[in-house]
Protein backbone atom coordinates (compact mmCIF):
# COMPACT_ATOMS: atom_id res chain seq x y z
CA UNK A 1 0.00 0.00 0.00
CA UNK A 2 1.18 3.33 -0.47
CA UNK A 3 2.32 5.45 2.37
CA UNK A 4 -0.15 8.80 3.06
CA UNK A 5 1.61 12.13 1.84
CA UNK A 6 1.15 13.48 6.30
CA UNK A 7 -0.12 17.18 6.01
CA UNK A 8 0.18 20.13 8.55
CA UNK A 9 -2.83 22.82 7.77
CA UNK A 10 -0.87 26.25 9.32
CA UNK A 11 -4.05 28.48 10.49
CA UNK A 12 -8.25 27.56 10.90
CA UNK A 13 -9.99 30.02 8.73
CA UNK A 14 -12.16 29.89 5.74
CA UNK A 15 -9.75 28.37 3.50
CA UNK A 16 -8.29 26.17 5.74
CA UNK A 17 -11.66 24.12 6.39
CA UNK A 18 -12.49 23.84 2.71
CA UNK A 19 -8.93 22.54 2.24
CA UNK A 20 -9.40 19.89 4.63
CA UNK A 21 -12.63 18.73 3.25
CA UNK A 22 -10.26 18.83 -0.07
CA UNK A 23 -7.60 16.05 1.51
CA UNK A 24 -10.44 14.07 3.18
CA UNK A 25 -11.43 13.13 -0.78
CA UNK A 26 -8.24 12.11 -1.64
CA UNK A 27 -7.51 8.54 -0.50
CA UNK A 28 -3.75 9.01 -0.04
CA UNK A 29 -3.99 11.90 2.27
CA UNK A 30 -3.70 12.40 6.14
CA UNK A 31 -3.62 15.36 8.08
CA UNK A 32 -1.45 15.06 11.00
CA UNK A 33 -1.20 17.86 12.51
CA UNK A 34 -2.86 21.33 12.32
CA UNK A 35 -1.31 24.84 13.92
CA UNK A 36 -3.07 28.36 14.53
CA UNK A 37 -2.40 31.23 17.27
CA UNK A 38 -4.39 29.50 19.55
CA UNK A 39 -4.25 26.32 21.33
CA UNK A 40 -8.21 26.25 21.55
CA UNK A 41 -8.77 27.15 17.69
CA UNK A 42 -6.25 24.78 16.84
CA UNK A 43 -7.73 22.22 18.97
CA UNK A 44 -11.35 22.35 17.51
CA UNK A 45 -10.19 22.54 13.98
CA UNK A 46 -7.97 19.22 14.55
CA UNK A 47 -11.27 17.59 15.89
CA UNK A 48 -12.99 18.99 13.60
CA UNK A 49 -10.55 17.39 10.96
CA UNK A 50 -9.82 13.94 12.37
CA UNK A 51 -5.97 15.77 13.00
CA UNK A 52 -4.15 13.63 16.13
CA UNK A 53 -1.92 16.67 17.11
CA UNK A 54 -2.87 20.29 17.19
CA UNK A 55 -0.29 23.01 18.54
CA UNK A 56 -0.83 26.74 19.59
CA UNK A 57 1.27 27.88 17.68
CA UNK A 58 3.11 27.55 14.05
CA UNK A 59 6.60 27.18 15.55
CA UNK A 60 4.87 23.51 16.89
CA UNK A 61 3.66 22.56 13.88
CA UNK A 62 7.63 23.46 11.81
CA UNK A 63 8.90 20.79 14.81
CA UNK A 64 6.55 17.80 14.04
CA UNK A 65 8.36 15.53 12.48
CA UNK A 66 5.57 13.38 11.47
CA UNK A 67 4.30 16.39 8.97
CA UNK A 68 5.87 15.64 5.20
CA UNK A 69 4.10 19.29 3.98
CA UNK A 70 2.06 22.07 5.12
CA UNK A 71 -0.42 23.95 3.69
CA UNK A 72 -0.45 27.92 4.43
CA UNK A 73 -3.48 29.31 4.71
CA UNK A 74 -2.88 32.72 6.67
CA UNK A 75 -3.77 35.97 5.33
CA UNK A 76 -1.52 36.97 2.60
CA UNK A 77 0.87 39.24 4.94
CA UNK A 78 1.18 36.09 6.74
CA UNK A 79 2.45 33.94 3.95
CA UNK A 80 6.32 34.55 3.73
CA UNK A 81 7.38 34.69 7.22
CA UNK A 82 5.30 31.63 7.64
CA UNK A 83 6.66 29.37 4.99
CA UNK A 84 10.15 30.49 5.64
CA UNK A 85 9.23 28.79 8.89
CA UNK A 86 8.23 25.60 7.92
CA UNK A 87 11.10 25.55 5.12
CA UNK A 88 13.91 26.35 7.79
CA UNK A 89 11.84 23.19 9.48
CA UNK A 90 11.90 21.08 6.81
CA UNK A 91 9.01 21.03 5.58
CA UNK A 92 7.66 21.16 1.97
CA UNK A 93 5.21 23.84 1.87
CA UNK A 94 1.82 24.56 -0.29
CA UNK A 95 1.54 28.22 0.25
CA UNK A 96 -1.81 30.31 -0.36
CA UNK A 97 -2.64 32.51 -3.01
CA UNK A 98 -1.15 34.88 -3.66
CA UNK A 99 1.98 33.87 -2.80
CA UNK A 100 3.20 36.78 -0.82
CA UNK A 101 2.27 40.72 -0.93
CA UNK A 102 5.23 40.94 -3.36
CA UNK A 103 7.94 39.69 -5.59
CA UNK A 104 10.73 40.48 -3.12
CA UNK A 105 8.73 38.46 -0.60
CA UNK A 106 8.28 35.29 -2.72
CA UNK A 107 12.05 35.42 -4.68
CA UNK A 108 13.17 34.78 -0.40
CA UNK A 109 10.99 32.12 -0.19
CA UNK A 110 11.67 30.49 -3.26
CA UNK A 111 15.30 30.71 -2.68
CA UNK A 112 15.02 28.89 0.88
CA UNK A 113 13.13 26.58 -0.94
CA UNK A 114 15.24 25.77 -3.79
CA UNK A 115 18.45 25.95 -1.64
CA UNK A 116 17.26 23.14 1.02
CA UNK A 117 15.99 20.91 -1.57
CA UNK A 118 12.19 21.76 -0.38
CA UNK A 119 9.06 21.44 -2.51
CA UNK A 120 7.01 24.75 -2.69
CA UNK A 121 4.10 25.90 -4.94
CA UNK A 122 1.56 28.73 -4.56
CA UNK A 123 -1.48 27.11 -4.17
CA UNK A 124 -3.46 28.81 -7.27
CA UNK A 125 -5.82 25.75 -7.62
CA UNK A 126 -7.62 26.68 -10.35
CA UNK A 127 -4.84 26.11 -12.78
CA UNK A 128 -5.34 22.07 -11.56
CA UNK A 129 -9.37 22.44 -12.70
CA UNK A 130 -10.09 20.68 -15.69
CA UNK A 131 -11.23 23.48 -17.44
CA UNK A 132 -8.10 25.83 -16.95
CA UNK A 133 -6.28 22.63 -18.02
CA UNK A 134 -8.87 22.20 -21.16
CA UNK A 135 -7.44 25.97 -21.95
CA UNK A 136 -4.02 25.95 -21.88
CA UNK A 137 -4.17 22.41 -23.96
CA UNK A 138 -6.34 24.31 -26.91
CA UNK A 139 -3.99 27.28 -26.85
CA UNK A 140 -0.62 25.54 -26.40
CA UNK A 141 -1.56 22.65 -29.08
CA UNK A 142 -2.11 25.24 -31.32
CA UNK A 143 -6.15 24.66 -31.94
CA UNK A 144 -6.87 28.39 -31.91
CA UNK A 145 -3.54 29.62 -33.88
CA UNK A 146 -1.17 31.72 -32.42
CA UNK A 147 -2.87 33.05 -29.09
CA UNK A 148 -2.94 37.16 -29.39
CA UNK A 149 -5.58 38.30 -26.93
CA UNK A 150 -5.91 37.40 -23.27
CA UNK A 151 -9.08 39.13 -21.64
CA UNK A 152 -9.74 37.91 -17.69
CA UNK A 153 -11.51 39.57 -14.77
CA UNK A 154 -12.51 38.47 -11.29
CA UNK A 155 -14.66 41.02 -8.89
CA UNK A 156 -17.26 40.52 -6.16
CA UNK A 157 -19.12 43.56 -4.37
CA UNK A 158 -18.07 42.78 -0.88
CA UNK A 159 -19.76 45.51 1.99
CA UNK A 160 -16.49 47.77 2.94
CA UNK A 161 -15.40 46.57 6.40
CA UNK A 162 -12.39 47.50 7.68
CA UNK A 163 -12.25 44.90 9.99
CA UNK A 164 -11.67 41.82 7.13
CA UNK A 165 -8.56 41.04 5.56
CA UNK A 166 -9.90 42.29 2.09
CA UNK A 167 -9.98 45.55 3.21
CA UNK A 168 -6.92 45.89 5.41
CA UNK A 169 -3.78 47.20 5.04
CA UNK A 170 -2.09 45.59 7.14
CA UNK A 171 -3.28 42.07 5.82
CA UNK A 172 -2.37 42.65 2.30
CA UNK A 173 -6.06 43.72 1.25
CA UNK A 174 -6.88 44.73 -1.57
CA UNK A 175 -8.80 43.71 -5.40
CA UNK A 176 -5.34 42.97 -7.17
CA UNK A 177 -3.43 40.89 -4.53
CA UNK A 178 -6.72 38.59 -3.66
CA UNK A 179 -8.26 38.62 -6.53
CA UNK A 180 -6.62 40.13 -9.42
CA UNK A 181 -4.34 37.25 -9.22
CA UNK A 182 -6.58 34.78 -10.67
CA UNK A 183 -6.63 36.92 -13.92
CA UNK A 184 -3.25 37.34 -14.08
CA UNK A 185 -2.07 34.00 -13.53
CA UNK A 186 -4.35 32.71 -16.37
CA UNK A 187 -3.07 35.36 -18.65
CA UNK A 188 0.04 33.85 -17.77
CA UNK A 189 -0.56 30.25 -17.98
CA UNK A 190 -1.20 31.70 -21.87
CA UNK A 191 0.91 33.80 -22.96
CA UNK A 192 4.00 33.43 -20.22
CA UNK A 193 5.65 36.54 -18.51
CA UNK A 194 4.35 40.17 -19.76
CA UNK A 195 6.98 42.87 -20.91
CA UNK A 196 4.92 45.74 -19.58
CA UNK A 197 2.58 46.78 -17.37
CA UNK A 198 -0.11 49.91 -17.29
CA UNK A 199 -2.94 50.04 -15.16
CA UNK A 200 -5.42 52.17 -13.61
CA UNK A 201 -7.27 51.18 -10.44
CA UNK A 202 -9.60 52.97 -7.38
CA UNK A 203 -8.47 53.21 -3.43
CA UNK A 204 -11.04 53.11 -1.37
CA UNK A 205 -11.60 54.41 2.02
CA UNK A 206 -9.30 51.84 3.72
CA UNK A 207 -6.41 52.54 1.89
CA UNK A 208 -6.65 49.46 -0.38
CA UNK A 209 -7.42 48.95 -4.27
CA UNK A 210 -10.90 48.34 -4.89
CA UNK A 211 -10.59 48.06 -8.63
CA UNK A 212 -8.23 47.47 -10.94
CA UNK A 213 -7.56 47.06 -14.82
CA UNK A 214 -4.54 46.63 -16.27
CA UNK A 215 -2.80 45.88 -19.57
CA UNK A 216 0.10 43.39 -20.06
CA UNK A 217 1.92 43.42 -23.13
CA UNK A 218 4.22 40.54 -24.20
CA UNK A 219 7.65 40.23 -26.18
CA UNK A 220 5.49 39.00 -29.40
CA UNK A 221 2.75 41.50 -28.87
CA UNK A 222 0.27 39.51 -27.33
CA UNK A 223 -1.85 41.55 -25.15
CA UNK A 224 -3.39 40.32 -21.71
CA UNK A 225 -6.11 42.74 -20.35
CA UNK A 226 -6.96 41.95 -16.88
CA UNK A 227 -9.44 43.07 -14.09
CA UNK A 228 -10.21 42.40 -10.12
CA UNK A 229 -12.39 44.26 -7.70
CA UNK A 230 -13.47 43.57 -4.24
CA UNK A 231 -17.01 46.45 -4.82
CA UNK A 232 -17.69 45.92 -7.95
CA UNK A 233 -19.54 42.88 -9.84
CA UNK A 234 -17.44 41.70 -12.73
CA UNK A 235 -18.22 39.57 -15.70
CA UNK A 236 -15.50 37.14 -13.74
CA UNK A 237 -14.86 35.47 -17.24
CA UNK A 238 -12.08 34.69 -19.59
CA UNK A 239 -12.16 35.10 -23.55
CA UNK A 240 -9.04 34.18 -25.84
CA UNK A 241 -8.62 35.31 -29.17
CA UNK A 242 -6.46 33.66 -31.30
CA UNK A 243 -5.22 34.04 -35.17
CA UNK A 244 -7.44 30.86 -36.08
CA UNK A 245 -10.28 30.90 -33.58
CA UNK A 246 -11.33 31.42 -29.73
CA UNK A 247 -11.83 30.24 -26.49
CA UNK A 248 -14.38 31.35 -23.35
CA UNK A 249 -14.67 30.25 -19.89
CA UNK A 250 -17.86 31.01 -18.40
CA UNK A 251 -18.21 32.84 -14.76
CA UNK A 252 -16.43 32.04 -12.55
CA UNK A 253 -13.42 32.75 -13.99
CA UNK A 254 -11.74 30.92 -11.06
CA UNK A 255 -13.69 27.56 -10.92
CA UNK A 256 -15.68 26.91 -14.43
CA UNK A 257 -17.25 24.44 -15.55
CA UNK A 258 -17.60 24.15 -19.18
CA UNK A 259 -15.16 25.64 -22.01
CA UNK A 260 -16.81 27.49 -25.44
CA UNK A 261 -14.47 26.67 -28.38
CA UNK A 262 -15.19 28.63 -31.46
CA UNK A 263 -12.86 28.70 -34.95
CA UNK A 264 -12.90 31.37 -37.88
CA UNK A 265 -15.50 28.93 -40.17
CA UNK A 266 -18.09 29.33 -37.56
CA UNK A 267 -17.50 25.74 -35.57
CA UNK A 268 -18.44 25.83 -31.85
CA UNK A 269 -18.04 23.51 -29.30
CA UNK A 270 -18.90 23.11 -25.54
CA UNK A 271 -16.75 21.12 -23.51
CA UNK A 272 -18.61 20.52 -20.12
CA UNK A 273 -15.33 20.77 -17.46
CA UNK A 274 -17.02 19.46 -14.17
CA UNK A 275 -15.77 19.60 -11.06
CA UNK A 276 -16.25 16.69 -9.09
CA UNK A 277 -15.79 17.30 -5.22
CA UNK A 278 -14.16 19.87 -3.40
CA UNK A 279 -12.07 21.67 -6.11
CA UNK A 280 -9.27 21.98 -3.85
CA UNK A 281 -8.43 18.78 -3.89
CA UNK A 282 -7.15 18.78 -7.26
CA UNK A 283 -3.84 20.94 -6.39
CA UNK A 284 -3.63 18.62 -3.47
CA UNK A 285 -3.16 15.21 -5.86
CA UNK A 286 -0.56 17.89 -8.07
CA UNK A 287 1.39 18.64 -4.34
CA UNK A 288 1.24 14.40 -3.96
CA UNK A 289 2.13 13.61 -7.84
CA UNK A 290 5.36 15.79 -7.38
CA UNK A 291 6.19 14.93 -3.60
CA UNK A 292 6.17 11.11 -5.17
CA UNK A 293 8.03 11.70 -8.18
CA UNK A 294 10.66 14.20 -5.99
CA UNK A 295 10.02 17.16 -7.69
CA UNK A 296 10.56 20.33 -5.91
CA UNK A 297 8.59 22.42 -8.04
CA UNK A 298 5.51 21.80 -10.07
CA UNK A 299 5.69 22.14 -13.50
CA UNK A 300 2.23 23.60 -14.07
CA UNK A 301 2.62 26.15 -11.88
CA UNK A 302 6.34 26.48 -11.80
CA UNK A 303 7.92 28.73 -9.26
CA UNK A 304 9.60 31.14 -12.02
CA UNK A 305 6.18 32.21 -13.14
CA UNK A 306 4.80 32.56 -9.75
CA UNK A 307 7.87 35.24 -9.37
CA UNK A 308 6.44 36.76 -12.23
CA UNK A 309 2.96 37.17 -11.64
CA UNK A 310 4.16 38.77 -8.07
CA UNK A 311 6.12 40.82 -10.29
CA UNK A 312 2.82 42.05 -12.62
CA UNK A 313 1.04 42.03 -9.61
CA UNK A 314 3.72 44.44 -7.91
CA UNK A 315 3.63 46.81 -11.30
CA UNK A 316 -0.22 46.98 -10.76
CA UNK A 317 -0.04 48.15 -7.00
CA UNK A 318 2.17 50.79 -8.37
CA UNK A 319 0.50 52.13 -10.68
CA UNK A 320 -2.76 52.30 -8.85
CA UNK A 321 -0.56 53.82 -5.43
CA UNK A 322 -1.13 50.97 -3.11
CA UNK A 323 1.63 50.34 -0.44
CA UNK A 324 1.45 47.44 2.61
CA UNK A 325 3.53 48.17 5.91
CA UNK A 326 7.33 47.48 5.69
CA UNK A 327 7.07 47.97 1.74
N1 LIG B 1 -7.97 29.23 -3.07
C1 LIG B 1 -9.07 29.88 -2.74
O1 LIG B 1 -10.13 29.70 -3.30
C2 LIG B 1 -9.02 30.84 -1.62
C3 LIG B 1 -10.20 31.28 -1.06
C4 LIG B 1 -10.14 32.10 0.04
C5 LIG B 1 -8.91 32.50 0.52
N2 LIG B 1 -7.77 32.10 -0.05
C6 LIG B 1 -6.47 32.55 0.45
O2 LIG B 1 -6.26 31.96 1.73
C7 LIG B 1 -5.69 32.90 2.63
C8 LIG B 1 -6.57 32.97 3.86
O3 LIG B 1 -7.87 33.40 3.49
P1 LIG B 1 -9.17 33.03 4.37
O4 LIG B 1 -10.33 33.50 3.59
O5 LIG B 1 -9.13 31.64 4.85
O6 LIG B 1 -8.95 34.04 5.61
P2 LIG B 1 -9.52 33.92 7.07
O7 LIG B 1 -10.82 33.20 7.09
O8 LIG B 1 -9.43 35.28 7.67
O9 LIG B 1 -8.48 32.96 7.80
C9 LIG B 1 -7.12 33.28 7.95
C10 LIG B 1 -6.57 32.54 9.13
O10 LIG B 1 -5.19 32.89 9.23
C11 LIG B 1 -4.78 32.91 10.60
N3 LIG B 1 -4.08 34.18 10.84
C12 LIG B 1 -2.77 34.30 11.03
N4 LIG B 1 -2.44 35.58 11.21
C13 LIG B 1 -3.59 36.29 11.15
C14 LIG B 1 -3.89 37.66 11.29
N5 LIG B 1 -2.95 38.58 11.53
N6 LIG B 1 -5.17 38.05 11.16
C15 LIG B 1 -6.13 37.15 10.91
N7 LIG B 1 -5.90 35.82 10.77
C16 LIG B 1 -4.63 35.39 10.91
C17 LIG B 1 -6.05 32.74 11.43
O11 LIG B 1 -6.03 31.43 11.95
P3 LIG B 1 -5.56 31.22 13.47
O12 LIG B 1 -6.30 32.24 14.25
O13 LIG B 1 -5.97 29.84 13.72
O14 LIG B 1 -4.09 31.42 13.52
C18 LIG B 1 -7.18 32.91 10.46
O15 LIG B 1 -8.28 32.10 10.77
C19 LIG B 1 -5.56 34.21 1.85
O16 LIG B 1 -4.23 34.39 1.45
C20 LIG B 1 -6.45 34.04 0.64
O17 LIG B 1 -5.95 34.67 -0.53
C21 LIG B 1 -7.80 31.26 -1.11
Amino acid sequence: MTEPIRWGIAATGNIAHSFAEGLAQLPDAEIAAVGSRSAERAAAFAAEVGAPRSYGSLDGLAADDGVDVVYVASPHSGHAADTLLFLEAGRHVLCEKPMALNRLEVERMVAAARSRGLFLMEAMWSRFLPAWKLAHEVVTGGRIGEPLVVEADLGFRRPVDPGHRLFDRALGGGAALDLGVYPVSFASFLLGAPDAVVAQGHVGETGVDEQFAAVLHHPGGQLGVVAGAIRAWLGSTARVTGTDGWLRLPALLHQPEHVDIGDEAGGRERVETPIEGQGLRFQAAEVHRCLRAGLTESPVMPLDETCSVAGTLDAIRAAVGVTYPGE
